[in-house]
């Protein structure tokens, strides 16, 4: 078996055999038992069926000289080689940079073995002017991910340069009604099916980190996402580690999440969601939502399993969230599980707030949020809070538009600095499980 395996790796280059066009540094090469041939049909198979990497016809293109060198084109004709079944590798110790805003091909059975470093211009002027737009949130991306059967791994960085961005928006705010500075998501998949993400680094998204829009089945595993500022009045914003629309399917497993925002945070119509072992700092917590923010639309947030997650210095652990206000939308969030679940220094460790996104109280009761929350479990979650509520640990409040039922909380021991640990309830029907104080009296 081991010499078997020993031939399967011996490839061949066979540049100089193709009949078209290659571009300067680039390079296309086949496993040798396939040259020429037709495939035997005793391929080695992934889990889907597909060839491993050893099997697959593999594309290379040039490194990018500085960080102005763009090579989008070189990487686009790099995806179209690799269709159905082949391999981009991005090596080593080199950066690949994109300046341009480009179509990738509608993949399918793509391999891209990222480990070296695939990084965006910090070109503010163009990329405000070359996007691919999302009316969600008015999201904007570099570039689009689509097709099936796609796999991106590796040790390697998508760097998204973000500190010109960082510096650019300070003192605005993304969900301003007004507010054009749009910035880019570093990830986006739309209309993909089967996309599998593995040991990759995401580095300083100028937005969001990851948005899957219409996918089904997309999993990370072994991730690392960051996003810090090298000034201290321009802090990263709304970088969040990842967020979702339309979604059938996300798994996040064994991977770390350092940035300001939101740790995973689906939003409007995400179901069958798993997340395990998730490491979450100076976070803003891993929330369903938020959803029901649009006038008419229905959202909803279904079967989510959330097991062993640390969340530290953080504002909130886990919450739920939901839009009320004069203009907003309906929908649920149910069958959700938060279970073994550590938290420390964190504002709020347990949250249903149903007064998204910055109403006052006064407005947040004339206009009620109408997102029906049920079914959801915390169990076991330990640790404490940064004391910023005060003795409060845990906050449900229900809004008096909705349904809340079937919440339940089991094995809470959270502290407070403040030496009393407390859980408020309000408008929530039926037993949660703990002893509670409704807001009025908290
Ligand atoms: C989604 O992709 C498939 C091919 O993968 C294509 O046939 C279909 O038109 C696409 N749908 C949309 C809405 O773009
Ligand atoms: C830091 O950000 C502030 C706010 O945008 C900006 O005025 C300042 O020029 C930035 N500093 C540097 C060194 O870029
Ligand atoms: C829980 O997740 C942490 C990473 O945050 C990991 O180190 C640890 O091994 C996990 N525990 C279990 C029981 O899997
Ligand atoms: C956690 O985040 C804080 C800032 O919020 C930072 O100072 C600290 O270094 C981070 N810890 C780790 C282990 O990355
Ligand atoms: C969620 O799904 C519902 C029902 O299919 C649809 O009407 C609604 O537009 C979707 N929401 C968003 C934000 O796409
Ligand atoms: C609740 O979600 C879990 C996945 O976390 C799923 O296995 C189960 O079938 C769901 N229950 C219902 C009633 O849909
Ligand atoms: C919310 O719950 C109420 C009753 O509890 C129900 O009438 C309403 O249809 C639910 N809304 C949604 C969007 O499921
Ligand atoms: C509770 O969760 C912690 C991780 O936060 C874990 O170490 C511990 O084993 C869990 N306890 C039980 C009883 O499952
Ligand atoms: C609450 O917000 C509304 C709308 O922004 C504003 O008109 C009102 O004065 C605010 N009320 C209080 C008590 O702050
Ligand atoms: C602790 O919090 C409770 C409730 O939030 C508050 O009543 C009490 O004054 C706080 N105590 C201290 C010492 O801050």
């Amino acid at each position: 078996m081991r010499v078997f395996s020993c031939l399967l790796v011996v490839t061949t280059a066979i540049t100089s055999a193709v009949a078209f066009d290659i571009p300067e540094g680039a390079s296309i090469s086949v496993p040798w038992r396939h040259k020429g041939r037709p495939y035997f049909g005793w391929n080695l198979k992934d889990k889907w069926g597909n060839s491993v990497e050893e099997d697959r016809h593999k594309i290379t293109i040039r490194a990018s000289e500085d960080d102005t060198d763009d090579i989008s084109a070189d990487f686009v004709w790099a995806l179209e080689q690799a269709q159905n079944g082949g391999l981009v590798h991005l090596e080593e110790g080199k950066t690949y940079v994109i300046g341009k805003k480009i179509d990738l091909p509608v993949l399918n059975d793509v391999y891209i073995k990222l480990d070296g470093t695939l990084k965006f211009t910090d070109d503010i002027e163009y990329w405000q002017k070359n996007y691919f737009y999302y009316p969600f949130q008015k999201s904007i991306t570099f570039m689009v991910w689509s097709g099936q059967d796609i796999r991106i791994y590796g040790k390697g960085t998508m760097d998204g340069n973000g500190q010109a961005w960082y510096d650019g928006f300070a003192g605005r705010e993304i969900l301003d009604a007004d507010n054009t500075y749009y910035r880019p998501i570093l990830f986006l998949t739309d209309n993909a099916t089967n996309v599998d993400v593995e040991g990759i680094t995401f580095l300083n998204s100028p937005c969001w980190t990851t948005f899957l829009v219409r996918t089904k089945d997309v999993s990370f595993d072994n991730v690392y996402i960051e996003a810090f500022s090298t000034n201290a009045s321009a802090l990263p914003k709304n970088t969040d580690g990842f967020d979702s629309l339309n979604v059938d399917g996300l798994t996040v497993t064994n991977t770390r999440v350092n940035v300001g925002d939101d740790c995973f945070s689906p939003k409007p119509n995400t179901t069958n969601i798993y997340v395990e072992n998730l490491w979450c700092n100076g976070t803003h917590g891993v929330s369903m939502g938020s959803i029901g923010q649009y006038p008419g639309v229905l959202d909803y947030i279904s079967n989510a399993y959330m097991k062993n997650i640390t969340l530290l210095n953080g504002q909130n652990g886990a919450r739920l969230k939901a839009w009320a206000g004069p203009q907003v939308g309906y929908g649920y969030i149910s069958n959700i599980t938060y279970e073994n679940i550590y938290i420390e220094n964190t504002d709020a460790p347990i949250v249903l707030d149903q007064c998204y996104f910055n109403i006052n109280e006064t407005t947040c009761a004339a206009y009620p949020s109408n997102v029906n929350i049920t079914d959801v479990k915390f169990i076991n979650v330990t640790g404490s809070s940064s004391g910023k509520e005060g003795g409060v640990v845990a906050d449900l409040t229900c809004s008096p538009g909705a349904t809340c039922s079937g919440i339940m909380l089991e094995g809470i021991d959270l502290t407070s600095p403040n030496g009393t640990s407390e859980i408020v309830c309000n408008n929530i029907q039926g037993d949660i499980g703990v002893p509670c104080v409704s807001g009025a009296d908290a």
